[in-house]
């Protein structure tokens, strides 16, 4: 596990982008997974301008993302196509048919689970970029969720559902499920890095570093992950020595 200690959200951002932009550049990466959610969006706006200071083409890369909530079409604005629009396909020229996230209207959400996980697996992801719940959760695996797990749909954690309210009008408008990457999905990935900033993910980070591997706390079997590397802030890394 190497672990590198960012001064601030910026720094985090800015050093986890310099890392993927050198792979992409050099083309070590033809299948990226992404993640959504607070913590990368700074991420995203810093890989952007080295993209567009070098013209960097990607019509060569897949990307993968982890999760996507059941109920939303890619065009509500909450939905995580919606957000990967936002903060980073509009930018950039991947080809809409290699922007691969699970399909959360689907009229068979486990048919469409099992769907996603063979092209997941077919593909093979090079680089994995995550982010960590306050739960320790890693997709949307939450507490409990088993370490062999593969692409399924899952019912979020109510403090999850808490978490992502900012992102909605209300709390009841927060979808309830997701069609998830599992965690066994997750660390096939050849290279993982997980993102954290923030005190309020110092508890689960200390877990995920130092803590007993437990699916207590999904975030912990990365421990096992032969290349990871962890990028976050100080807050987040307050309470690891
Ligand atoms: C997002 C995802 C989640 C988030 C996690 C942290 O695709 O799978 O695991 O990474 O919930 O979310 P933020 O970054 O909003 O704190």
């Amino acid at each position: 596990m190497k672990i590198i200690k960012a001064a601030n959200y910026e720094n985090m951002s800015k050093r986890a982008a310099d890392l993927v932009y050198r792979e992409l550049k050099e083309k070590q990466i033809q299948v990226l997974g992404l993640a959504t959610g607070g913590t990368p969006i700074g991420f995203y706006q810093e890989i952007i301008k080295e993209i567009q200071r070098d013209s960097l083409s990607l019509d060569w890369l897949y990307t993968v993302n982890l999760d996507e909530y059941i109920g939303l079409s890619p065009d509500h604005r909450n939905s995580y196509h919606a957000y990967m629009k936002k903060h980073f396909f509009q930018y950039v020229d991947i080809p809409l048919e290699q922007q691969l996230l699970p399909d959360g209207m689907s009229a068979d959400p486990d048919k469409e689970a099992k769907r996603y996980e063979k092209l997941v697996e077919e593909l093979g992801v090079d680089l994995q970029i995550l982010g960590l719940g306050q739960n320790g959760h890693i997709g949307f695996n939450e507490p409990g969720s088993s370490f062999k797990g593969k692409t399924s749909v899952v019912d979020l954690a109510p403090s999850t559902i808490d978490a992502n309210a900012r992102f909605f009008e209300a709390e009841e408008e927060v979808p309830k499920q997701a069609i998830t990457m599992g965690i066994a999905t997750i660390m096939r990935s050849r290279k993982i890095i997980l993102l954290a900033s923030g005190a309020e993910k110092a508890e689960a980070l200390k877990e995920v570093i130092t803590g007993e591997v437990t699916e207590k706390i999904p975030g912990t079997i990365l421990q096992q992950h032969l290349d990871i590397t962890i990028i976050a802030d100080k807050e987040a890394l307050s309470l690891v020595e």
